[in-house]
């Protein structure tokens, strides 16, 4: 009689046990999933604002994309246009002239008298992002009715294609 009792009061103490390890357990897992959540609703918020910054700033004509800031010398570097006129021809004629006239996408005579130089470097590494938040490329988008491709251009080559417009437009007006 004695020996069932002990026993039963093991088993009790097990049970206890393996409840509470439970109850501790399932207090963790809550106590995890609920700072997941806060991080991720913080960022998210963060992130929300960023947007929301970003669209009520005035345009400040840059654009969005790698291209912060550029220094363009005044004299024209003729062998960087060069280099441009090969990186326009392998990548961007399919859709754009470099005349008055459109094509798939505007004629871009003219272009570096319109835009800054950061945006058309920006327009040409990032166009995704370009036409949905800047609000010149999404009114182009708007008219030309094609989103601009990216061309795996990288920075150099879309500074010498800056060149390469620039010389065109220097001479041509
Ligand atoms: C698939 C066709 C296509 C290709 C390829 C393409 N573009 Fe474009 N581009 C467009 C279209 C269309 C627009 C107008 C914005 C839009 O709808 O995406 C545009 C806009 C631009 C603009 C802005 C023009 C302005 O008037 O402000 C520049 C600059 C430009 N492209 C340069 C380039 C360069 C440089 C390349 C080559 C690396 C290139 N594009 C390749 C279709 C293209």
């Amino acid at each position: 009689m004695k020996a069932i009792k002990t026993n039963n009061l093991v088993q009790m103490l097990r049970y206890t046990l393996v409840l509470l390890s439970l109850a501790i357990s399932s207090i963790l897992i809550q106590g995890c999933s609920s700072e997941e959540k806060k991080a991720e609703s913080g960022s998210e918020a963060e992130s929300g604002n960023l947007m929301k910054d970003a669209e009520e700033m005035e345009d400040d004509g840059l654009g969005f994309g790698p291209v912060k800031s550029v220094t363009i010398p005044a004299e024209i570097d003729e062998q960087l246009a060069a280099e441009g006129l090969k990186h326009f021809e392998a990548k961007c004629t399919a859709c754009h002239k470099f005349a008055p006239d459109k094509y798939v996408g505007p004629g871009l005579a003219g272009v570096t008298k319109r835009r800054k130089p950061e945006w058309i470097m920006n327009m040409i590494l990032n166009p995704q992002e370009m036409t949905q938040r800047d609000p010149v490329a999404k009114g182009l988008f708007e008219t030309y009715l094609t989103q601009m491709t990216n061309q795996n251009v990288t920075e150099p080559e879309a500074r010498s294609m800056y060149e390469y417009f620039r010389k065109m437009d220097a001479t041509n007006n």
